[in-house]
């Protein structure tokens, strides 16, 4: 039997990217994201990595139906939404939540924290003053923070305890996936490690599932039991962490990779560009042709299929082997 909670098949989204060199300003298509495929098994931390641009946003944003996708599915319980009615839609759509990276846009600078709590639980039906004030309080603890912030507004908290705020809003409506979108991106070093303790422990105490989207691979490390890398809108590379930090293959997760242990050791890295090929990269040529130190001939001509290499590692790339 499945035991996941989240499937995500072929997903695909274009945007209109204008090209502002032509007299008539030609509409073009760029793909955001493509063949996006993976799942989250209940219970799991899944990490999506990949630099600023990728596409992480915008997949978390598909799941949330935040974003329609143009083609592929959403299969969260065992149920397609991909194509589900708005009314149908309503009951799932408090099951998936996603916290984003800057919590001060998230809440009401006009609106004491309590307000906006209380506004979060009338929109789904918890109508009710005292039922409202027991799961605020209820929750209030569980993040980490006391019923003496709940009359304050968000100008008068940290970062930190926006933060903290905006994940209690997240569990409000009790859900079971949490899509974590560069949440600690915008916090103090000294408060990130705070947060997501905090998740790791709400994640354990709640059997909540998650995607941590993150560009910091020592963070997505941390957290999760498993990790996408993202490229230019695709997958490249998936696999457990262990095997991943292990015995990477894909040459962007090694640069990723040997990014972090150079900023350890304290040292700049110079990707090393083989340039011989890279003037023209065709439509159907490797995500990573133009910048791959390993790049052939052949990279530049077909796209490479994803390869399975064992039970828990995937990557794309004709030299996997
Ligand atoms: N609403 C939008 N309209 C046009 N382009 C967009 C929109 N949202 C995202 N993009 C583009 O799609 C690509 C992927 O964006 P995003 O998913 O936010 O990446 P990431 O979260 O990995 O930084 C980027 O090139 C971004 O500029
Ligand atoms: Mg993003």
């Amino acid at each position: 039997m499945n035991n996941y909670i989240l499937k995500v098949e072929n997903l695909q989204k274009s945007y209109d990217s204008f090209n502002s060199h032509s007299m008539f300003k030609r509409k073009k298509k760029f793909k955001a994201v493509s063949d996006i495929s993976f799942e989250i098994n209940r219970g799991e931390i899944v990490g999506l990595i990949g630099e600023s641009g990728c596409g992480k946003t915008t997949v978390g944003k598909i799941i949330t139906k935040l974003t329609e996708a143009d083609s592929g599915n959403v299969i969260f319980e065992g149920k397609n939404i991909s194509k589900l009615s708005k009314k149908d839609l309503q009951p799932i759509r408090s099951k998936i939540q996603m916290i984003f990276q800057n919590p001060s846009s998230a809440l009401n600078p006009q609106m004491k924290i309590q307000r906006v709590l209380k506004e979060a639980l009338f929109s789904i039906n918890i109508t009710d003053k005292e039922e409202q004030e027991n799961i605020i309080n209820q929750y209030i603890t569980k993040i980490g923070l006391t019923k003496s912030y709940l009359s304050r507004y968000p100008h008068e908290l940290s970062g930190g305890q926006k933060q903290r705020i905006c994940i209690l809003l997240a569990l409000l409506t009790n859900p079971s996936l949490i899509i974590a979108d560069e949440v600690v991106s915008a916090l103090d070093l000294s408060v990130q490690a705070q947060i997501l303790n905090l998740l790791k422990s709400l994640q354990e105490e709640l059997s909540l599932s998650m995607l941590f989207i993150s560009h910091n691979l020592n963070i997505v490390y941390y957290m999760a039991d498993r990790i996408i890398v993202m490229y230019m809108g695709e997958i490249v590379e998936s696999g457990n962490c262990e095997e991943i930090y292990k015995n990477c293959r894909h040459p962007y997760t090694k640069l990723l990779l040997s990014s972090v242990l150079s900023l350890e050791d304290n040292q700049e890295i110079e990707e090393e560009i083989n340039t011989e090929y890279k003037d023209k990269k065709n439509d159907n040529a490797c995500v990573f042709f133009d910048r791959c130190p390993k790049s052939m001939p052949i990279c530049n001509q077909k796209k490479p299929e994803n390869i399975i290499i064992n039970d828990n590692h995937t990557i794309k790339c004709h030299f996997a082997e």
